[in-house]
């Protein structure tokens, strides 16, 4: 199996690596370093860049100081490491005066004070030569149905975005948002709780031309969605603009596992998705290859590394099966038998007039209800592959 190397673009979130275990039962189990300690060891793992919350790397309260010579540190860290910053988020959720969110708070001096620690995030994100800001709002929701004006509450959320992007094209940035959907936790309910949410949302936006999904392998899994369906759904609509990679094992908490420990054939097929496209072309993703994971309470500062490292190698083991794959005749044969190159085919003919279409010759009904498409064989073609 080769090594990670920079070119295959594998980022990491600070928060990951640097994630210290705190979970609602029990105390860290590990200590925290200094944000610029990460950044030697991931690019030795192969890694592309970091990624961070602003309080990731600067506490909540920071004078501009203060922030400025700790982001300094970082970025020298990270240039020293040969390293990249292709995404910054914000920490809308951790302070108390979050509980009830940033941008769809009842409280409108706190909807003022998240937008300012936002789009003050939006020019450290512009400053270090970021392109994607990713907006996971974890705490716009509710536990209580009693709790809100959702019609206000979806208001609040859609002039929250559009403040953020109107600002970034004025201020002529180089930087497009990449919503994260979530269906719950740490809110009983979070808006937006899935990818189709998000795009129907983008769909009502005024600068919603630069505003995109960052789809999470887990959040979908957390619905008991497909996550590869909603890849495959925002690259069609134009906007994937960055992904979460992670391990989830079916409806339960966000486990954050590494990338394939979880539903590993679903991994396969994201990951056939990410390297080999659509099987008739169309859209690409060609971004970073972002993993958010939480290395389990279990690990030690040992196990951190093997943690960041496992979600490189299944990537990279997963991309040679899903070549072999689709490379294999076995495979072609199968899928042209599935008549699956046929669905690229539009349905009416270019010009077709619903008269012509209306009058044109039908399929035997009885013969096409008896075709046969092999799908299971196709399946386990593809999990040949997998085992090996
Ligand atoms: C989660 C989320 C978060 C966000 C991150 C970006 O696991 O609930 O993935 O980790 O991705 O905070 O803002
Ligand atoms: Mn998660
Ligand atoms: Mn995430």
């Amino acid at each position: 199996m080769r090594k990670p190397v920079k070119e295959d673009k594998f980022t990491f979130g600070l928060w990951t690596v640097g994630w210290q275990a705190v979970d609602p039962f029990g105390d860290a189990t590990r200590e925290a370093l200094d944000p610029w300690e990460y950044s030697d060891r991931l690019a030795e793992l192969g890694a592309y860049g970091i990624t961070f919350h602003d309080n990731d790397v600067f506490p909540f309260d920071a004078s501009d100081e203060e922030r400025d010579r700790i982001v300094s540190r970082l970025k020298s860290a990270v240039d020293a490491a040969g390293l990249t910053i292709p995404m910054i988020t914000t920490n809308t959720f951790t302070h108390p005066l979050f509980k009830d969110g940033g941008l769809t708070n009842n409280d409108r001096g706190i909807r003022r004070f998240g937008l300012k620690k936002i789009l003050r995030n939006v020019d450290l994100a512009a400053s270090l030569g970021a392109k994607i800001f990713v907006m996971w709002g974890g705490r716009e929701g509710a536990e209580y149905d009693s709790s809100k004006d959702l019609n206000a509450a979806f208001d609040r959320y859609k002039e929250g975005l559009d403040t953020v992007a109107g600002y970034i094209k004025e201020q002529g940035y180089d930087l497009r948002i990449g919503l994260e959907p979530k269906p719950n936790e740490p809110r009983g309910d979070i808006f937006l709780p899935t990818v189709g949410h998000a795009l129907a949302l983008i769909a009502e936006l005024e600068h919603g031309d630069i505003v995109g999904l960052n789809p999470e392998t887990g959040h979908e899994q957390m619905a008991g969605l497909n996550y590869t369906h909603a890849l495959a759904q925002a690259l069609n609509a134009g906007k994937l603009f960055h992904i979460d990679l992670n391990g989830q094992s079916g409806i339960k908490y966000d486990q954050d596992k590494s990338f394939g420990h979880g539903d590993l054939s679903s991994a396969f097929f994201t990951v056939d998705l990410l390297e080999n496209g659509f099987p008739g072309g169309g859209p690409r993703y060609e971004g970073p290859r972002h993993f958010d994971f939480k290395p389990t309470r279990t690990e030690g500062m040992e196990g951190i590394w093997e943690a960041a490292a496992a979600n490189m190698e299944m990537y990279l083991r997963l991309a040679e099966k899903a070549k072999a794959f689709r490379e294999d005749p076995v495979t072609k044969q199968l899928m042209e038998a599935a008549s699956i190159p046929e669905l690229a085919e539009p349905t009416l003919a270019e010009g077709e007039s619903y008269a012509d279409f209306m009058a044109s010759e039908d399929i035997d009904p009885e013969a096409a209800g008896k075709r046969e498409y092999h799908y299971v064989e196709l399946y386990q073609q593809a999990m040949r592959h997998l085992i090996g």
